[in-house]
């Protein structure tokens, strides 16, 4: 990464979505009829909250994804003005927006999520392409709409081969394991989840990161990327390209209160300590694990502010 690079904003690529959060003292009984403790509703979605949390920690960002023009959609996208997330290269659509029903049980600490997406559509390769790359330093994207995200990544490789300047692809990928296995070919980073893991049957972080970089290495990728891996609240791992594997211990949260995005900030905690600090692998994961342990101390991303660094 050159010094210039650095500086520059991070782009992130996805999705943003309505969350309608209900807080419960437990998670309800199937077929009952109760009162909740609380609620709210708040932007959400992956790349959304990623971009959010990266604001907060002081990161200059710019989200690419579909807007709506929908009345219920201007929320979003005040929101989006007032916290400076720029959208300038964003499409936009007469269809509502997405939205999330979440539960946040406040005895066991989850966070259930019931996500409605009636075919929204999602950002294209024709749009990305519009987009002047120069002026970011790293694009962040969520695994998902195969086709048009490859695309999009091949034009930061050819950027990079073309332009003498490095841009960092990074992958969030928590779905679809066959579908959206080649999109991590062309990244530096892919942060990968312990449910996906799971559903894989890979029983522990140090497994998920083997059999994902054989899995890689077997259908023959240059430089495998860095893989990342966040394992709840037992920390997170990661092995890079040379084989140096790093375990990092979690941070205990004070309290457990709003799981909801734990994830995403995780993520954009990694990306702030990499991008903007130039810190180390183990470092950034260590701080990316920071963040994910602050942010469920309290509902919502805007307290995470209180990590940023000067
Ligand atoms: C949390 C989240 C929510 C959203 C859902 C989409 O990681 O981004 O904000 O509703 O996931 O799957």
């Amino acid at each position: 990464m050159t010094e210039e690079t650095v500086g520059k904003p991070v782009l992130c690529v996805g999705c943003t979505v309505i969350d309608f959060v209900t807080i419960t003292s437990s998670y309800p009984k199937e077929d009952t009829d109760r009162r909740c403790l609380d609620g709210f509703w708040q932007r959400g979605g992956n790349a959304s909250n990623v971009s959010t949390v990266l604001g907060v920690l002081g990161s200059k960002v710019d989200f690419f994804g579909m807007l709506s023009r929908s009345d219920a959609f201007r929320v979003l996208l005040e929101d989006l003005r007032r916290r400076n997330i720029g959208t300038s290269h964003c499409p936009q659509t007469d269809k509502d927006p997405p939205f999330s029903s979440v539960i946040l049980a406040q005895d066991s600490g989850t966070r259930t999520i019931i996500h409605c997406n009636k075919n929204y559509p999602q950002v294209t390769w024709e749009d990305f392409k519009k987009i002047d790359l120069t002026r970011y330093g790293w694009v962040h994207f969520e695994a998902r709409n195969v086709a048009e995200t490859s695309r999009m990544m091949q034009s930061i490789v050819e950027h990079n081969r073309n332009s003498g300047e490095r841009i960092i692809i990074s992958l969030d990928f928590e779905t679809l394991y066959e579908q959206n296995l080649k999109l991590c070919y062309p990244c530096d980073y892919v942060v990968f989840s312990k449910e996906l893991a799971s559903q894989k049957g890979w029983k522990s972080p140090k497994d998920t990161c083997e059999f994902l970089a054989a899995n890689l290495s077997l259908q023959g990728t240059l430089k495998p990327p860095v893989i990342i891996c966040p394992w709840g609240s037992a920390g997170a791992v990661c092995l890079d390209a040379s084989g140096n594997y790093h375990e990092l211990p979690p941070y205990k949260p004070k309290q457990v209160v709003d799981t909801l995005g734990a994830g995403d900030s995780f993520m954009a905690g990694f990306i702030y300590g990499t991008h903007v600090h130039k810190w180390d692998l183990a470092e950034a994961v260590d701080f990316a694990n920071r963040v994910a342990s602050h942010k469920i101390n309290k509902f919502g991303y805007d307290h995470i502010g209180e990590l940023r660094l000067a």
